[in-house]
């Protein structure tokens, strides 16, 4: 080593443990009560109560505090063995300080909005080579990824070769009867009720009039002084006892059902068949039940109307 790079060795070291006597007398007067109320350690307890009267090192008085700080540093100037251990205990006491600073940072960055993709430390399968939909894909001449149906063929499960049951069509026409699977009955009546009250209510309204919440509202917002909503249109939800309606085979009514009707969005995608059957079997009572006449209704029931 030459002297050089010895001066600077010399030079680092005494900045280093200037810097630790900093965190010393930082730490003493951060502890001091706690300090003055230590007990002499047992060695110098010891000699108090010795017989013979020996020359022992002096202990100066803690109360006399600045004495005693003066040897701890005196200690520690000398190089004594105290240094080190002491090093040790700060680096630790500020590496466990440290240590804190990561998930804080992370708790902080998860607590805030941000349009950055996310830091992904553990991938899973989080992100695969795939064509997200409406994407393109090179592979094929018309570069869609989401390919057409291929004709000729049914997927699995979707072999629906009842023409009656499935789409309400008999030969070509709308069905005027209910498909075999199910028979016309209370039974299915109360189930069509339940569905038609959660699914079409909204809209026709119990009774199947068209006066529905929702077409309520809508009818407010367009009625409103300063002009509908953002330009809305709403087309009022039809009366189901409409004459266009009433006079619709049960099979056409099941396709309103299955794939809507002009501004009419279909319930296919939420109603299973045998559901939407009933709806529409419910639909036909309510229709009856609005454009009845006096001599459909039996004898001894008419007392009450
Ligand atoms: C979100 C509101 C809404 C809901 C819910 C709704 N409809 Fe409609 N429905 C309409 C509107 C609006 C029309 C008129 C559409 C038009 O004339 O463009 C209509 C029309 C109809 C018609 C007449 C079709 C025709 O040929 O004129 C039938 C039948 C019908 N709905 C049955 C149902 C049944 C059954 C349900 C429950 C499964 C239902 N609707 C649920 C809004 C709704």
């Amino acid at each position: 080593m030459d002297s050089d790079h010895l001066r600077t060795h010399h030079s680092l070291v005494r900045a280093f443990s200037s810097g630790i006597d900093v965190l010393d007398e930082w730490f003493a007067a951060a502890f001091a009560s706690t300090l003055e109320q230590q007990p002499f350690p047992s060695r110098d307890r010891r000699s108090i109560l010795h017989r013979h009267r020996i020359a022992r090192p002096k202990v100066p008085a803690l109360q006399d505090r600045g004495v005693y700080e003066d040897a701890r540093r005196e200690a520690h100037r000398s190089g004594g063995g105290s240094l080190m251990p002491r090093i040790i205990i700060y680096a630790l006491l500020i590496l466990t300080l440290l240590a804190f600073l990561p998930p804080v940072i992370a708790a902080n960055a998860r607590s805030k909005p941000n349009s950055n993709r996310p830091i992904n430390l553990i991938q899973d399968m989080d992100l695969q080579a795939k064509f997200l939909p409406q994407s393109e894909n090179n592979l094929f001449a018309d570069k869609q990824s989401q390919r057409p149906q291929i004709v000729g063929t049914v997927a699995r499960g979707e072999t629906y070769l009842d023409t009656h049951f499935v789409d309400g069509v008999v030969d070509g026409q709308w069905a005027t009867t209910i498909p075999k699977q199910l028979s016309m009955d209370m039974e299915l009546l109360l189930r069509g009720q339940d569905r038609f009250n959660i699914y079409c209510t909204p809209c026709h309204g119990y009774s199947g009039a068209g006066n529905g919440t929702i077409n309520q509202r809508a009818m407010e917002l367009v009625a409103n002084a300063e002009g509908p909503v953002n330009g809305t249109v709403w087309v009022a939800a039809k009366s189901l006892h409409d004459a266009t309606v009433a006079i619709q085979p049960i099979g056409q009514i099941y396709n309103s059902v299955t794939h809507g009707v002009r501004n009419m969005a279909g319930y296919g995608s939420q109603v299973p068949p045998k559901d939407r059957w009933a709806i529409v079997a419910y639909v036909r009572a309510l229709q009856r039940s609005q454009n009845a006449t006096l001599e459909e209704v039996p004898v001894d029931k008419r007392g009450g109307l």
